[in-house]
């Protein structure tokens, strides 16, 4: 499809590789689709010149490595033919991938670019500068976790995305804006994961009114639980979401009901923050037959079909990709609570039972996830 049919050229892959060919062809290059290759995704021909180019659809900024295997691959036998690189991406050079591309000169055979809409814009091609540093990171990434409906899994998920994200290394702020303050009855005032030779991550939970930005300095992922009654969400934090969870249950009924309240939450969220990326994601997954999952995927997707068709963050997670699954382990959580209601601990529903533990399996799955598909590796940069 050309970028003219309204949708962002960036929008996937194909799109954008399309997007890149076509900015090829207006310099004057023939380019050519290679049969099968995992090292470069166009060839392009002028005169005798011949260059392999990498198409590099990214969310987030190239890092060195992705550069030095191109560069590798160039020096190969394969790579050899070509008398030129390029690599060409979506949004920009980390540092490190910016000092690689200074230390190998003018003389290079590699040029790098981004690709805008009507432009590629290179990065060493000589007459111009590198363009500045990007903006620093924020230094906090926010989810809300939404239903608008009761009972779908909102504390659930939002409890247990918070453990996955502390299992990979952050600390992470819980706020419960939801009058029931579930979270707070299930996990207190938080968790802390030790470490055996290190300080290790903390869960900290915060009610409305005592959240502050300020209050939870050393966490870098913000969860809010929020409350079904959308209005009753503060809009300041709202706006500041960054990713939004809409989990929703994977049956007839499940599908239909929340296909309408969840389409009307994404309008609502629309109004006051056009820049999260929003997920639907399915809770509570029981194996259909693989007939029955044709159908329900079939509905699923449907369902959602206007929205993902103009909204190039709304995302609807096929749940053979990520699916949160119903567990005994997620149903009887809170036990822990009800065991010792003097002195209650705070527990996630992650231990392993017989060395497995789906619960811990499928959120990690949910973060790994996300992070894929909105680059949420700006958690990691700094
Ligand atoms: N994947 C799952 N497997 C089994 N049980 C689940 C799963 N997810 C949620 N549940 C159960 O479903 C019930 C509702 O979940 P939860 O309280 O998280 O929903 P909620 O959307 O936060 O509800 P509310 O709107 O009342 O706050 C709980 O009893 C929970 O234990
Ligand atoms: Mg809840």
């Amino acid at each position: 499809m050309p970028p003219s049919s309204g949708l962002s050229f960036t929008q996937d892959f194909a799109h954008f590789q399309k997007h890149v060919t076509q900015l090829f062809q207006k310099e004057g290059w023939t380019v050519e689709t290679p049969q099968s290759n995992q090292a470069y995704d166009l060839i392009v021909t002028k005169e005798n010149q011949m260059g392999a180019v990498q198409v590099k659809w990214l969310k987030s900024s190239v890092q060195k490595p992705q550069l030095s295997k191109f560069a590798d691959f160039l020096e190969t036998n394969a790579g050899k033919k070509f008398n030129c690189g390029f690599f060409i991406t979506t949004q920009g050079y980390g540092g490190s991938a910016r000092a690689l591309i200074r230390s190998w000169g003018e003389d290079t055979k590699i040029l790098c670019g981004i690709a805008a809409k009507n432009e590629i814009i290179w990065l060493n091609d000589g007459d111009q500068d590198f363009p500045p540093p990007e903006p620093p990171k924020p230094d906090k990434i926010y989810f809300g976790v939404f239903t608008c409906k009761g009972g779908v899994g909102k504390t659930t998920v939002a409890a247990h995305l918070a453990g996955a994200f502390a299992l990979q290394g952050f600390n992470v702020a819980l706020v419960d804006l939801d009058p029931e303050r579930n979270l707070h009855k299930l996990i207190g005032d938080g968790i802390y994961l030790p470490k055996p030779k290190s300080v290790g991550e903390s869960i900290e939970v915060y009610d409305e009114r005592a959240w502050d930005e300020d209050a939870a300095r050393d966490c870098k992922v913000v969860i809010c639980d929020c409350s079904p009654v959308f209005e009753r969400n503060p809009k300041e934090l709202i706006e500041k979401f960054d990713y939004c969870l809409i989990p929703t249950t994977f049956n007839p009924l499940g599908i239909n009901k929340h296909g309408k309240i969840i389409r009307d939450t994404v309008n609502d969220i629309r109004r006051i923050n056009n820049r999260a990326h929003l997920f639907v994601v399915v809770n509570n997954f029981k194996h259909p037959t693989s007939r029955q999952m044709e159908l329900l995927k079939k509905v699923y997707f449907e369902t959602y079909e206007e929205i993902r068709a103009t909204d190039d963050k709304f995302h609807c997670i096929d749940p053979d990709e990520v699916c949160i699954r119903a567990s005994d382990q997620l149903y009887y959580w809170g036990i822990h609570v009800l065991e010792n209601p003097d002195n209650p601990r705070s527990e996630l529903a992650f231990k392993l039972i017989g060395g497995r533990c789906y619960p811990r399996d499928d959120f990690i799955d949910l973060a790994d996830y996300i992070e894929r598909e909105a680059g949420l590796g700006i958690l990691r940069a700094s």
